[in-house]
């Protein structure tokens, strides 16, 4: 009995992932060092010739028919390698290892470039959805050898997320192209998840709404163009009741958000390519002011805030609503052009509407602005930023008003609205033909020569400033 597909790391993601290809008709084997995971798989798999799984290494790789298809769903960093290393004595030629995990990317590259030493395929793919996902639907991501990949498509479309039928995955580039994408899926998710965060709050302080309407808010906004995953949750977790006291579940849960890194490379990478990601940088920001909670409160007691101004329920809501689509608009937009750069950068040849498509479903940034994004890309493939987009331009002219507002708000109320004035200053910076970056290059020059170029002229200028 051979089985058709492998997967080492039996965790919560693992186990629904083997799951779920077993639903779909393949046969599945597991491995994991852990033999209370091996046993438990067998168990729920239900019935051994279907879903199998081992402890031994070899016993695992002997299980799976040619070429093997193993996926890994590992923790990132060193366990990746040390996997690759025990699997290794035991392939062939013509194997293919899938690394599902949030590995970094020039990591990908090297495993990769290592194994096709060794004839082995190495494809990096972001796996997206959380536990449920994995189990009834992820969106899948994957990078590498696009010959090898035929071998994996039918068993990752037959397991993916499906988009009114059509699969969430498809094979999107060589190398790391897959790990790529998916950091900066987790960027995107970083921006906002730190958006939404934003509006509970100014709708808590400005609207003094209470856990039972912000729910009924976040329902509502979820049955219109706001539809996504994430404000669905955020839906959900406002309903949600303590185990321990009377209170809301929510209002107990420590104000420091924890991250394991794939926002913060996102932001770095961004950097390094020279594509401004501001939604994305300020979201991980946040992240590490919230960590300072011991400091927040010292200094919260040195300084007065203001306590803010009352707004109309009605009014309120309907611009919160409005700037935060803005706002969800600038962190896609600014993950895709971050996209668009790397596809150059590093060679992916990156189709973006092949991407916002599989991000339609499964995916934690699942959006029905994704529809439009996939749509936007599939007028233009060679769009530089969605804001070019003329679908896009009515739907921010009809929303900035709205971020003007409340980013107004916040400032003067003592409210932090990093995320959205971020978004809000970004779109002002972009969509301004000039800017005042011409003194910051007459700067440079008057203090150290670094010449500048000139509006009506060709050519490289210096001025001896200091007369
Ligand atoms: C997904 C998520 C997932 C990620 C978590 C946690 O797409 O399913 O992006 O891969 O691990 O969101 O990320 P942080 O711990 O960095 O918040």
């Amino acid at each position: 009995n051979t089985y058709d597909f492998g997967l080492v790391g039996l965790g919560v993601m693992g186990r629904n992932f083997i799951l779920n290809v077993a639903d779909n008709g393949f046969t599945a084997f597991g491995n994991d060092l852990d033999s209370e995971k091996v046993d438990a798989l067998i168990k729920e798999g239900g019935n051994t010739k279907k879903v199998n799984a081992a402890t031994d290494v070899k016993t695992f790789v002997s299980a799976l028919g040619t070429p093997r298809k193993i996926m890994l769903l590992v923790p990132a960093g060193k366990i990746v390698d040390s996997v690759i290393e025990n699997l290794l004595p035991f392939l062939n030629e013509g194997d293919i290892i899938i690394d599902g995990g949030n590995s970094f990317f020039t990591d990908t590259d090297r495993r990769e470039a290592y194994l096709k030493d060794k004839g082995i395929h190495f494809f990096g793919a972001g796996v997206s959805g959380g536990a449920k996902g994995a189990r009834k639907g992820p969106s899948i991501m994957p990078g590498g050898s696009k010959e090898a990949y035929q071998h994996v498509k039918p068993i990752f479309e037959a397991v993916s997320a499906k988009y009114k039928g059509e699969p969430c995955v498809a094979y999107l580039g060589p190398k790391s192209a897959g790990n790529y994408v998916k950091m900066v899926h987790n960027g995107i998710e970083y921006g906002l998840m730190q958006l939404t965060s934003e509006i509970y709050d100014v709708l808590k302080k400005a609207g003094r709404l209470t856990n039972t309407e912000l729910h009924q808010i976040f329902a509502q906004w979820n049955q219109g163009r706001l539809q996504s995953f994430l404000v669905q949750i955020t839906s959900d977790i406002l309903a949600q009741k303590d185990d321990f006291t009377e209170a809301d579940l929510v209002d107990m849960i420590l104000d420091k958000a924890k991250q394991k890194g794939t926002g913060k490379w996102t932001s770095q990478n961004a950097m390094d390519l020279g594509i401004p990601v501001p939604t994305i940088d300020i979201a991980v920001s946040m992240r590490e002011i919230s960590a300072l909670k011991d400091e927040r409160i010292l200094a919260d007691g040195l300084y007065d805030t203001p306590s803010p101004e009352p707004l109309e329920k009605d009014t309120l809501v309907s611009k919160t609503e409005k700037a935060l689509f803005f706002a969800f608009i600038m962190a896609y937009a600014q993950g895709m052009h971050q996209l668009a750069d790397a596809s150059k950068e590093y060679g992916y040849n990156l189709d973006l509407g092949e991407i916002a498509k599989i991000w339609r479903a499964g995916c934690i940034i699942r959006a029905a602005l994704l529809a439009d994004i996939t749509e936007a890309f599939k007028e233009n493939s060679r769009l530089p930023n969605l804001l070019l987009s003329p679908a896009f331009v009515d739907k921010v002219k009809e929303t900035v008003g709205a971020a003007r507002e409340l980013v107004g708000y916040g400032a003067t109320n003592g409210i932090p609205l990093p995320g959205l004035s971020s978004s809000l200053t970004y779109f002002d910076a972009y969509t301004s033909s000039r800017l005042p970056l011409n003194l910051i290059q007459a700067q440079r020059d008057y203090f150290g020569s670094h010449t500048y170029e000139r509006l009506d002229r060709k050519g490289v200028f210096h001025t001896e400033w200091e007369k």
